[in-house]
């Protein structure tokens, strides 16, 4: 495995981004001394000058992100504990969102989230450097972006500032490019956004994992679009979680639904009950002897349900003015009932007074 070669292990390019990938490669774009997430196993340290076979396999792995921040520069990489909040993202999808971005020769693109830098490089190869504008919303991340694609013999506009509002300045764009998890679309960037123009985003809605979403701006003010594939990203700073405040004692009570049925349906369901459920997260965990263990958290509640194989019954637990395990249990039933539709099937839609998910068609809204 070589760097060299990354552009041909990712099936979703075409010829244009293939000797894009080749012309910028990523290896410029990843420190000495990193944060290394393969798409398997556990997270690890890599650092060039000690391990340079470890720090070379990470670069040119399709499914490894490479972490480059932890908590805001609070922490150092390797020290242990923290939120990541800056990487270079796993090359894959990388790969999946700039087909998915599919622009044609001439387009303007705003990126939201510079991190390193690499896809900034990418689309200013690819587009011209006057034709890409990228937002990044820390000063020393944005720094060292800045230095590597100057390396990469790149010069795109950078601009420190908050990517929520978009660049008004450059608008409108034909394509946008966001590369932070968003719950909530920002409609500035909708705005921003020449009618037929795409943004294309990874959708976090907090219950299990991100989704990418590809919207068309239709000339009315809005954009809708569908989902295309799984993937994690660290969301947008002002959009990131903030722990629920649960009072009160948990109320008992057990199901027959087997939780490990909601959790591992498919996409399609995963997605439905976002949509159905905004602001409800969700996790879960196998325990130790054929155990399983799903949380559910809301700004104002929580729950949990536990699978054992010893029970026909799933003991449940909420607690909170909500009973999310109830709420979650219904929509899953109500995603069986319309036939299990798979991901392909759902679509977002955004408006200057929000967004909802729907189900084939934006006139069928699955979204309270
Ligand atoms: C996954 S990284 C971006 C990866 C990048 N495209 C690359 O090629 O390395 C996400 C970045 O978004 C930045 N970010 C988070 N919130 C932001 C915001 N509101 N505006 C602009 N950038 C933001 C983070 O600081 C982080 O550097």
């Amino acid at each position: 495995m070589s760097a060299d070669d990354l552009a041909d292990r990712l099936p979703d390019l075409d010829g244009r981004w293939r000797e894009a990938m080749r012309a910028v490669p990523r290896r410029l774009f990843v420190p000495g001394r990193a944060w290394c997430l393969p798409g398997e196993g556990e997270g690890h340290l890599i650092d060039r000058a000690i391990e340079p076979d470890l720090w070379e396999h990470a670069v040119c792995s399709v499914d490894t992100a490479i972490v480059t921040q932890i908590d805001d520069g609070a922490i150092g990489i390797g020290e242990g504990g923290g939120e990541y909040t800056s990487s270079g993202s796993a090359p894959g999808v990388v790969a999946a969102e700039l087909a998915l971005l599919d622009p044609y020769d001439g387009d303007e693109v705003l990126e939201i989230g510079t991190g390193t830098g690499w896809t900034a490089a990418l689309l200013a190869h690819r587009l011209g450097d006057a034709n890409v504008t990228s937002v990044e919303i820390d000063p020393s991340v944005l720094a060292v972006a800045e230095a590597n694609i100057r390396k990469a013999g790149r010069s795109p506009r950078l601009v420190l500032g908050d990517g929520t509002k978009g660049h008004p300045e450059g608008a409108p764009y034909d394509r946008v490019h966001v590369t932070c998890g968003v719950r909530e679309v920002p409609y500035g960037w909708v705005e921003q956004t020449r009618p037929g123009g795409v943004i294309v985003l990874p959708w976090i809605s907090g219950w299990e994992g991100a989704h990418l979403a590809r919207l068309t701006a239709t000339g009315d003010g809005g954009a809708m679009g569908e989902f295309h594939r799984a993937c994690a990203f660290m969301p947008l700073r002002s959009q990131r979680w903030s722990a629920p405040v649960v009072e009160g004692g948990f109320r008992r009570s057990s199901t027959l639904l087997d939780p490990r049925r909601v959790v591992r349906s498919s996409y399609g369901a995963e997605v439905a009950i976002a949509g159905m459920l905004p602001g409800v997260c969700g996790t879960h965990a196998d325990e130790e002897g054929g155990g399983f263990r799903v949380w559910l958290w809301s700004d104002d509640s929580e729950a949990h349900a536990h699978y054992t194989p010893d029970y026909k019954r799933i003991s449940v637990w909420q607690r909170g003015p909500r009973d999310l395990w109830d709420e979650v249990e219904a929509a899953f039933l109500r995603w069986v009932s319309w036939g299990s539709p798979g991901r392909d099937r759902f679509g977002m839609t955004v408006t200057p007074e929000g967004q909802y998910i729907w189900r084939d068609t934006p006139g069928d809204p699955v979204s309270p």
